[in-house]
């Protein structure tokens, strides 16, 4: 069976076209991904009009030369189905995705799968060497994206329930808004991740750690995260220097990224051993990390250090699917196949704060 995703919650135009006999082995016929990074980054952030405009023009632009390098003939390609994100995200840039999946259902005559885009992200972590792997349950699920800082329970396959969440901001969202406070530019995780390697790589401070950063509700009795709170002490600090030199940019970036590890990995190690979790999975874009995936890949390494956690598969998606693509969204479509539908205009909405687990027809 031949699935085409699509992907456009955020800034990304994504398509990807995937094929799969048994729902495990996977074959990739073709997959593509604009992004607008650097069209938004004048702004410091995405503009969704600016997004949607976009999505309009980039998704017809993608779909020729996707069909081309998939063998499959332009006009009415042989495809079973296509799956397209419905929510979380902007929802003028959703609408957009919806809107061209109905458009070519109903010209090809074959039905749509609605997909949640945390979900895809959940998918991403389990694409390895061609292959779904198989999830031992319980399995818990960190999700940590620019809109989501979510704790995940699986009991059963597919079935998810949220067991803590941000309070405020999302960890990419703190990523992003300090580094506009240490005048980086947007998206800010990749550039902090940057400043912080440089300066743990080079051991330069390590004697000299004056830079303390809180680790918000690192001990609260439950899985939630805060961290605007965090943004706010790096504010503070920036007001108290005399001066902002790359030295001290380069240490308050250090010190950022451990706080968010220290409490991401704390969190989640005691939400692995109370609910006796076999598998962790991480997605959505801050898992591009180096210090973030280096921290829980020392977690579920099985030697060495008493506070291990043995015999933990841990599942991380391969560095390209880390952030906003179609992939996932075809693999999690392919997941949902039995749920896909004729596509009629108007059956399918836009839902910017769509949950997971929630119903989507
Ligand atoms: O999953 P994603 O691509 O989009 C959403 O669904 O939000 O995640 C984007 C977020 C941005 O906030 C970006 O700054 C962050 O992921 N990010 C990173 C890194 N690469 C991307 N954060 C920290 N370190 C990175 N290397
Ligand atoms: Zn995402």
């Amino acid at each position: 069976m031949r699935i085409l995703g699509i992907e456009t919650s955020c800034d990304e135009t994504a398509l990807s076209l995937i094929k799969s006999e048994d729902g495990i082995d996977i074959t990739v016929l073709a997959d593509k991904t604009l992004s607008q990074v650097a069209l938004h980054q004048p702004y410091g952030g995405v503009f969704p009009n600016l997004a949607k405009r976009e999505h309009i023009k980039n998704l017809p632009l993608l779909l020729a030369p996707l069909l081309e390098e998939a063998g499959l003939a332009a006009k009415m390609p042989a495809i079973d189905a296509i799956a397209v994100t419905v929510g979380p995200g902007l929802e003028p840039c959703l609408w957009t995705g919806i809107t061209f999946a109905e458009t070519l259902a109903e010209k090809w005559g074959v039905p749509i799968i609605p997909v949640n885009h945390m979900e895809g992200h959940i998918y991403s972590t389990l694409l390895h060497a061609r292959k779904i792997s198989k999830l031992n349950l319980p399995a818990l699920v960190l999700l940590i994206s620019g809109g989501h800082t979510e704790l995940v329970l699986i009991k059963r396959q597919g079935e998810y329930e949220i067991i803590g969440e941000t309070r405020d901001d999302a960890v990419g969202e703190a990523f992003d808004k300090v580094a506009r406070l240490l005048g980086l530019p947007y998206p800010g995780g990749p550039e902090i991740s940057r400043l912080a390697e440089t300066i743990r790589r080079e051991l330069r401070s390590i004697f000299s750690h004056e830079i303390v950063l809180p680790r918000p509700m690192l001990h609260s009795p439950d899985y939630d995260f805060s961290f605007s709170g965090l943004k706010t002490a790096v504010l503070y600090l920036l007001k108290k220097l005399p001066e902002l030199t790359e030295e001290t940019k380069m240490q308050i970036a250090r010190e950022f990224e451990d706080a968010v590890t220290e409490v991401l990995v704390t969190k989640t190690k005691k939400a692995l051993q109370h609910y006796g979790a076999q598998t962790l999975l991480i997605g959505g874009g801050v898992i591009a990390n180096t210090n973030i995936r280096r921290a829980f890949e020392n977690l579920s390494s099985s030697y060495g250090r008493v506070d291990m956690i043995c015999g933990l598969k841990l599942l991380i998606p391969e560095p390209r699917l880390t952030t906003d693509n179609a992939l996932m969204i075809a693999l999690a479509g392919l997941a949902h196949y039995k749920e896909a539908r004729p596509a009629m205009r108007g059956a399918l909405k836009a839902r910017g704060n769509l949950r997971l687990g929630e119903k989507i027809w």
